[in-house]
């Protein structure tokens, strides 16, 4: 069991069917996952992205036994999750965004007591245990406070604890740094990187982009339940046209400047976008030759003209990627 990937869906459709109008005769039917091919191997972080609605959170539930697949296979760890769920929900930890999923009227520790039960950690270890998850969440000195009195930080890291608390093989994050703040959300990642060493394989959805190139070696994109997109992050890159990018801002441009820009070797796209009174040119390249005094010298004559080089960056290709898959 122990080569098989950690995740494995093969043609995985989700529907979901809710009923509408007068004596609720009108069935309205969702495809939340249309199709999906995903295999993510033992001990790796990978990143789950996608705009709202494309179905990850939906993806997610299923792997973690939360949702039934309407056809086609998914298997965690080896078992399928519909037939051997029972075997795989101790085995899993998951973190859904969001304030649900703990109790509020008791305090943080009493609720990670009745998970401790739930997940059957023995009882002679569950008393450290919990405290070493919360301090590991840096929630050690509220432990005792009723969850309600807790902002939505401190929930969110009650939530982690809670997702770690079992020692899971496999960690479903759904937006894990959601409603934390920066310092909170540096220390989340930390501990994501923490549990790659412990062997963890993790999946983490995110519309951070920084935060899926800092943890993510390998990301998939989700586009209205379709994968448009499973490699490394510089595989992605070169598939949007290259790892360079120069961004050219002045008040306008001329349509024989564009073409100009366009012809320079290398060159894979250039993109306009209007910032109040400037234009901002972005141009993707694939090769070292274009530099940017290339491109400021086909740019005489312009007041105030700047030409910078930065990285292609996850967030660029993303856009990129999303932006294909709209066309
Ligand atoms: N219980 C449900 N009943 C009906 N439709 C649902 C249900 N859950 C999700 N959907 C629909 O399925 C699609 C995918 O939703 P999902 O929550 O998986 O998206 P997501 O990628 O997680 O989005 P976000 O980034 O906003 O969290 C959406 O169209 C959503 O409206
Ligand atoms: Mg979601």
């Amino acid at each position: 069991m122990s080569d098989s990937p950690a995740i494995e869906v093969r043609d995985l459709v989700r529907v979901f069917e809710s009923r509408k109008g007068f004596l609720f005769n009108e069935v309205n039917r969702t495809q939340a996952l249309k199709g999906v091919d995903l295999t993510v191997e033992p001990g790796e972080i990978f990143g789950l992205l996608g705009p709202n609605g494309a179905g990850k959170t939906t993806l997610v539930k299923i792997l973690s036994t939360l949702l039934l697949p309407t056809s086609g296979t998914a298997r965690v760890l080896g078992h399928d999750v519909a037939r051997d769920a029972d075997w795989l929900r101790p085995r899993i930890g998951l973190v859904l965004g969001g304030e649900r999923g703990v109790y509020t009227r008791i305090s943080g520790r009493e609720n990670l007591r009745y998970f401790a039960d739930l997940y059957g950690v023995p009882p002679g270890e569950r008393e450290p245990r919990i405290q070493a998850v919360l301090e590991r969440v840096d929630l050690a000195s509220a432990a005792d406070r009723r969850v309600e009195e807790y902002s939505r930080g401190m929930k969110q890291k009650l939530h982690i604890a809670r997702g770690i608390l079992h020692r899971p093989s496999i960690l479903f994050l759904d937006e894990p740094t959601i409603g934390l703040d920066p310092k909170s959300a540096r220390e989340t990642r930390k501990l994501v990187r923490s549990l790659e060493g412990d062997g963890v394989t993790i999946l983490l959805t995110t519309h951070y982009m920084f935060e899926a190139e800092e943890l993510c070696p390998r990301l998939a994109v989700l586009s209205k339940g379709r994968i448009v997109a499973n490699d490394t992050v510089d595989a992605l890159r070169h598939r949007v046209g290259g790892d360079r990018t120069i961004e050219v801002e002045a008040y306008g441009f001329e349509d024989r400047e564009h073409a100009a820009l366009r012809a320079l070797p290398g060159v894979s796209k250039v993109a306009s976008e209007e910032f109040g009174p400037r234009v901002r040119l972005t141009l993707r390249i694939r090769t070292l030759e274009t530099t940017p005094a290339h491109v400021a010298a086909l740019l005489p004559g312009h007041p105030e003209l700047s030409v910078r080089e930065r990285r292609t960056s996850l967030e660029d290709v993303y856009l990129d990627l999303v932006e294909e898959e709209a066309t």
